[in-house]
């Protein structure tokens, strides 16, 4: 279906975190200029549009069937209680429009298609001319991961990939983020005596600092569950206890590293659905204490011996916001940190390097802004796709 042009485009969940950060790239990139939007709210009914805002200048309340049905295009970063709730009601009511979502709810439904376009163009192309009407954002971890190493599947060379991953505060949302600042903040505050000190001892400040953790209270940890700041959560998102027994494939797998497979396969058009082989990719979730970059350690079996020049440069043309980082110390510290990609759309991809077990045995290690390619920018680019269709 062609949608007109400046179609009524609503918008929910815009003043979030996800949100937020959308609505900056689509400012920046004048996506205004081409919708009327409809800005909605669930608790402000009935307040002021944002400046964005053109004709239509009040908020609309974001569980009104009636006004969402006028959309031709919804965009939501409103959370998956949301979408569980208003997408299957509005559906039934017999709205036909596009519903582009951040939310995980209905990203392994058959008529729902993975968007990442860098990655996928044809799979999204090829459901739109089917029809489809349901487009929804990856998990920010694998989202980020194809942006960077996508090249290698598109080749077709990857026989199975692990990923050991170090993931952001801000993937659990705005309050993780706020936490485990807190956090840094009362470790600093117990020793702040004693660093202020040179001839401190740092024993007796390792054992303040450990003390202090353990004994931060409920409210203080309330959004990990556990001290983050200073330590290490190896654990992301439900226990799926998937699989009938500890010694088979996939038991004891956390629903972030269950994502890891299922997602990336999904978003390729392989494996189950697609009617091809999945490609095998498993390893460890964890939270670190980073701020909203998603990091991760990648090792590759190859189906061929391909040589790591030859690599960086399949890595390097496949999008223009991929940079291969040279496998040195000094462009490690300098491009390869969090700190350097927050806040950027740069995908860096470095420690490109063949291992001790083979030839065929390939590492990398792979940084992206989970709010951005992880989140918000795959959403605005989808309603591009749909405006150019
Ligand atoms: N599940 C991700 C995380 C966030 O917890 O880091 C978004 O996909």
């Amino acid at each position: 279906m062609a949608i007109s042009s400046q179609p009524l485009v609503g918008l929910v969940g815009w003043r979030g975190m996800v949100g937020s950060v959308l609505m900056d790239r689509m400012t920046a990139e004048r996506d205004f200029d081409l919708i009327e939007p409809l800005f909605f709210s669930t608790s402000n009914a009935g307040g002021a549009a944002p400046a964005q805002a053109r004709n239509e200048t009040t908020l609309r309340d974001a569980h009104d069937l009636d006004e969402l049905k006028r959309c031709e295009v919804i965009v939501s970063c409103q959370g998956g209680d949301y979408t569980s709730e208003v997408f299957p009601k509005l559906r039934a009511a017999g709205w036909n429009g596009h519903w582009i979502d951040a939310a995980s709810t209905l990203r392994m439904k058959d008529d729902a298609v993975i968007i990442l376009d860098p990655v996928n163009l044809p799979v999204i192309r090829n459901a739109l001319a089917r029809g489809a009407r349901n487009w929804i954002g990856g998990n920010c971890t694998v989202s980020c991961m194809l942006m960077g190493v996508g090249a290698l599947y598109k080749a077709g060379l990857v026989e199975w990939m692990s990923t050991m991953t170090y993931q952001a505060a801000s993937g659990g949302g705005a309050q993780h983020m706020r936490e485990l600042l807190t956090q840094f903040g009362t470790l600093n505050a117990e020793v702040k005596a004693l660093l202020g000190d040179p001839k401190s001892a740092i024993l007796e400040i390792d054992r303040k600092v450990i003390a202090k953790q353990r004994s931060l209270t409920a409210d203080e940890t309330a959004n990990f569950g556990v001290p983050l700041g200073g330590s290490l959560i190896p654990w992301i998102d439900k226990d799926l206890g998937i699989g009938k027994g500890r010694d088979e494939p996939g038991w004891g797998v956390s629903r972030e590293e269950w994502k890891g497979m299922a997602e990336t396969n999904k978003i390729l058009g392989q494996g189950e659905g697609f009617g091809t082989p999945a490609v095998p990719v498993d390893g460890f979730c964890v939270r670190v204490g980073a701020m909203r970059c998603h990091s991760q350690a990648l090792t590759f079996k190859l189906n061929k011996d391909v040589p790591v020049a030859d690599v960086e440069a399949m890595i390097a043309a496949d999008n223009d916001w991929v940079k291969v980082v040279p496998n040195t110390r000094e462009a490690t510290l300098e491009h390869l940190t969090p700190v350097a990609v927050t806040g950027t759309m740069t995908i860096p991809v470095g420690r490109i390097r063949k291992l001790a077990m083979g030839p065929e045995y390939l590492g990398a290690f792979t940084i992206g802004d989970q709010l951005l390619w992880g989140a918000a920018e795959p959403l605005r680019r989808m309603l591009r796709i749909l405006l150019e269709a």
